[in-house]
């Protein structure tokens, strides 16, 4: 019993989540020879695209950092204008040179039932220059209805995204084939970027929310 209710849960999860039919999009290019050496620092999310329409927070950064037990990338933002919150990933490195934009990250969650411990997703580098803007996506695909769910980045090194960067960071989208994407890309809001509350522990991403694979 209790599992059909889990599972009901999940499906209807499900249909708001994964929106766009078919199979993530497949043969998009990525950044040729990224250096992640070079992706260190801190970057400010300028603009994002969810396909599933939820905006969930403002004041958005990534960072890499180097632990002993490897890279993390460190995802802070501001919930409800009230909240500080950050999420910690493990960044897979991939061993092939090839490629290297081809990353994914891993979240541990200690205290979560078994399958649900490690969750995996895809975060690709479409482009960067290094210096001042980054394109990312991630995608999750749900055999069981058919759909998938994306999420894009458009990363700035500078609080504000200058017009060519910003150009030159939308350009790759048009691969998507999702329509106007352009128009769909939220500006992220840094205006209350002082929240009242901090949160000192990891919680989960709001960028890839479905747990499982269905
Ligand atoms: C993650 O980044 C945020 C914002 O820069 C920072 O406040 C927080 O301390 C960082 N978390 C860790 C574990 O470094
Ligand atoms: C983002 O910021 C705007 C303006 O301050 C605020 O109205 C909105 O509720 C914020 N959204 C979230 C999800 O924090």
């Amino acid at each position: 019993m209790i599992n059909i209710i889990v599972f009901c849960v999940f499906f209807t999860n499900a249909y708001g989540y994964f929106t766009i039919p078919g199979k993530c999009p497949e043969n998009i290019a990525l950044q040729e020879d990224f250096r992640i050496a070079d992706f260190y620092g801190k970057w400010y999310q300028a603009y994002h695209f969810s396909s599933d329409g939820q905006n969930l927070n403002n004041c958005s950064t990534l960072e890499l950092m180097t632990r002993p037990s490897g890279i993390y990338l460190n995802q802070s933002r501001v919930d409800r204008g009230l909240f500080h919150r950050y999420s910690i990933g493990k960044v897979e490195i991939p061993t092939r040179v090839e490629d290297a934009a081809n990353l994914e990250l891993t979240f541990a969650f200690k205290n979560a039932p078994r399958r649900l411990k490690t969750r995996k997703y895809p975060f690709k580098v479409l482009a960067t220059n290094y210096n001042y803007y980054a394109t990312i996506y991630t995608c999750q695909y749900s055999p069981l209805i058919d759909k998938h769910f994306m999420y894009i980045w458009i990363l700035s090194r500078n609080p504000v995204l200058n017009m060519v960067s910003k150009e030159l960071s939308m350009k790759p989208l048009q691969q998507f084939g999702v329509n106007d994407i352009h128009d769909k890309m939220v500006k992220e809001d840094r205006s209350k970027c002082a929240p009242k509350y901090y949160d000192d522990v990891p919680l989960e991403p709001v960028t890839f929310r479905f747990p499982v694979p269905i």
